[in-house]
């Protein structure tokens, strides 16, 4: 009813503004129809908000998945849904269900499963429980966004029926069993045809046939085509300012190219989802705020403890704390742990449970000792923020450098002015130049390395001499999704005590629609990591082997060249299992490795990038408080050359094929007899289960099988199973 009374107050300009987004998170409000802003936020692991306010980091997607529990998904759901009340979100932008098709794919991390099924229910749980709480979901990325090649034009090939029975599938359990509100629709294209002009995925198949009511909002800056995108089904172009549509669309609409009744529908659906959202009758925007509740620690810390994959044990596990009086916790990841991947999901958490932390508290008895062993940075780190003073003399004072944020490129109008701790630092769209300044302090002798990217140009002196020019010559690089520079590295030899005059100068690329510029200092290395982490882990009565990725590597923007763990991690394992056969592997990773030591392990654990309560979930699990039930949502391949998409990845000339067709994860192991790493559905536990009695009771009319079996726990401790059935 309001839908229709509002459009009718609106005239065809305030129309096409309604559907061209205003700024980054917002479409514009018609104050004079009573047409309050739509907020929206990224997703999906939490609610960032503006970015300011800190908010709760649930596990990412994949580590959800392996809990296979949708009842637990549809809790972080509804706790989502708080966070984006306390941020003043209407639409979370959420669940990420595209399929796992190669394991190398940067996103992986955020999508649930090689599974289109299982996608389906999580997504399902995960939007139900959101929208109860009356906050909507957003489905992305519709459709084939399965890989970051080429993310922004690829064309993918694919056949019709594996394009409904793989691809379509999460999309449409989701839809028809839980009326998401929105659907993102992706950067790509598919068979020849942006995702989001696709008239016959977006109208026929998604509207017309699935029924979908909600909101297609264009993925970010992936609205290219006037016309085609307004004809294809999208709704909304976001963020704002708008490029094809606004002005255009209007142009367009004036000349007569389109129906009027074409931008109704799509005004229409953003009123309802406006009317969804209850923001009708809250219309005013309030301010965002951080807060940090129990219930949320719960349920992260619930969804982290049963996401963690135990996919080897031989007995070591779970430890006896009383036989522990040194624990050696070795490998990059022991304190460069992630708990969330790289790229728009990345949310400020309200706080991280260390491993080393919870393990302390844990166990006051056992003395922990500790060695990254080696490094795994793909961009030079950022420096301990204790390093970096703002002013002179009293360096760590304060940590950090000052920023000075100008209007213009001649640097005479200054915007803002504050000090920043982080390496990353973002620029406002108002702003053109950018300077941080400020004092460098040496804690030990030795050479520093230092590494600057940006998008734009960015120089940084040290004593006011140039170290790095990334201005004059800048080269293409992968950071910042694909648009930052390649990093360009300099080093300096340092004196212990020393203190160095550290400025960075910063100019926006002004076509960019990311801009931002990073550094990274790195100080003096050990001579041999590996043999010192090798000597320590000799001395332990067992080693916690810390391993994995970060953000560098799986990210969005880049998929990852290959399945092999960065840097000499592999090395590093090999010489800690030699020195000390009680070491648990900890692999700290969103999506398969390579494990060419993994014989020679007695206990491997896959902890994903768990979210907030990564420490405490880690730590209980070790110790056996709780008993691990996750199971993987994905295959882990022998080595890259089986994996299914192997021999149409990345693509070329613009079009990847989807050669395998229906054969994606377990269909492509299983029906060709290739032997796994670790199959679909693997897990192990700390007690045993047993099935018995097992058959198809009964075949319902929708297609679907009921099947009842027995399951026993037949070992000492109390566990949790996940059954599994297979259809073929
Ligand atoms: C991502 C989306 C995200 C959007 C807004 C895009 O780069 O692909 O998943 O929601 O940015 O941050």
């Amino acid at each position: 009813m309001v839908v229709d009374e509002k459009l009718k107050l609106l005239s065809l300009t305030e129309k096409v503004k309604l559907i061209s987004g205003e700024s980054m998170w917002r479409t514009f409000p018609i104050e004079r129809a009573g047409i309050p802003v739509l907020k929206v936020s990224d997703g999906p692991n939490g609610v960032r908000g503006d970015g300011g306010r800190a908010a709760a980091c649930f596990p990412v997607g994949i580590c959800m998945a392996s809990t296979w529990n949708t009842a637990l998904i549809e809790q972080v759901g509804a706790d989502i849904a708080d966070e984006a009340r306390s941020k003043d979100v209407q639409v979370v932008l959420g669940p990420t269900i595209n399929i796992h098709r190669t394991p190398l794919a940067g996103r992986n991390f955020e999508c649930y499963s090689e599974d289109p099924y299982l996608s389906g229910l999580l997504a399902s749980a995960f939007t139900i429980g959101l929208q109860n709480k009356g906050v909507g979901a957003c489905l992305k990325h519709f459709v084939c966004n399965d890989s970051e090649f080429e993310r922004h034009t690829i064309s993918v090939e694919v056949d019709e029926r594996t394009l409904r029975e793989i691809y379509l599938r999460p999309f449409e359990i989701a839809i028809k069993k839980s009326r998401p509100w929105t659907l993102m629709a992706a950067y790509n294209r598919i068979n020849g045809i942006y995702a989001c002009s696709h008239q016959y995925l977006i109208n026929e198949v998604l509207k017309s046939e699935w029924g979908f009511e909600g909101l297609v909002i264009s993925d970010w800056f992936a609205a290219k085509e006037t016309v085609e995108n307004a004809k294809g089904g999208l709704d909304l172009e976001m963020p704002g300012p708008a490029v094809a549509w606004g002005q255009p669309l209007l142009d367009s609409l004036n000349r007569g190219e389109l129906d009027e009744q074409v931008v109704d529908d799509k005004v229409a659906r953003l009123l309802r989802v406006l009317d969804w959202s209850g923001r009708f009758d809250q219309p005013d925007e309030k301010s965002e705020n951080a807060i940090d509740q129990q219930q949320h620690r719960d349920t992260a810390y619930q969804a982290a403890a049963e996401g963690m994959v135990l996919l080897k044990n031989t007995g070591l596990l779970p430890l006896q704390a009383k036989q522990l009086s040194k624990l050696a916790l070795i490998g990059p990841n022991t304190h460069s742990f992630r708990i969330m991947g790289g790229g728009s999901s990345a949310v400020r958490p309200h706080y991280i449970s260390t491993p080393m932390e919870a393990l302390a508290e844990r166990l006051p008895q056992t003395e922990l000792v500790s060695l990254p062993g080696c490094l795994t940075h793909k961009f030079i780190p950022a420096p301990p923020r204790q390093w970096l003073s703002p002013t002179a003399g009293d360096a760590g004072s304060v940590a950090g450098l000052l920023g000075r944020f100008y209007a213009d490129t001649e640097r005479e109008e200054l915007v803002l002015e504050r000090a920043i701790g982080a390496a990353t630092v973002h620029a406002r769209d108002n702003i053109r130049a950018v300077v941080l300044e400020g004092w460098l302090s040496c804690e030990s002798a030795g050479v520093h390395t230092f590494g600057l990217l940006s998008t734009g140009k960015a120089r940084l002196y040290i004593d006011g001499e140039l170290l790095i020019d990334n201005w004059r010559n800048v080269l293409p690089g992968e950071a910042f999704f694909s648009q930052g520079s390649a990093e360009q590295r300099a080093e300096l030899d340092m004196i212990q005590g020393q203190s160095v005059q550290l400025k960075i100068e910063y100019e926006v690329a002004p076509d960019k629609n990311f801009k931002a510029v990073r550094y990274g200092i790195l100080g003096p290395q050990p001579v041999d990591g590996i043999k010192d982490a090798a000597d320590l882990a000799r001395d332990a009565d067992a080693v916690l082997l810390m391993v994995g990725t970060n953000d560098d590597w799986e990210t969005e923007g880049n998929d990852r060249l290959s399945l092999a763990l960065p840097g000499d991690q592999d090395e590093l394992i090999s010489k800690v299992l030699e020195a000390n056969p009680n070491t648990i592997v900890v692999n700290n990773s969103g999506s398969p490795i390579s494990m060419p030591w993994l014989a020679d392990a007695p206990a491997v654990i896959q902890t994903w990038f768990a979210g907030q309560e990564f420490g405490c979930a880690l730590a209980d699990i070790l110790l056996g408080e709780v008993n691990p039930s996750g199971k993987l949502p994905i295959t882990f391949p022998a080595s890259l050359e089986d994996t299914p998409a192997f021999t149409n990845y990345p693509g070329e000339f613009g079009k990847v094929h989807y050669g395998e067709g229906l054969y994606v994860g377990y269909r492509w192991y299983s029906s060709r007899s290739i032997q796994p790493l670790f199959c679909f559905g693997h897990g192990l536990s700390y007690t045993s289960f047993e099935y018995s009695a097992g058959s198809i009771v009964e075949q319902n009319v929708d297609g679907s099988v009921t099947i009842e079996f027995d399951l026993q726990n037949s070992g000492e401790r109390l566990g949790k199973e996940t059954g599994q059935g297979y259809l073929q």
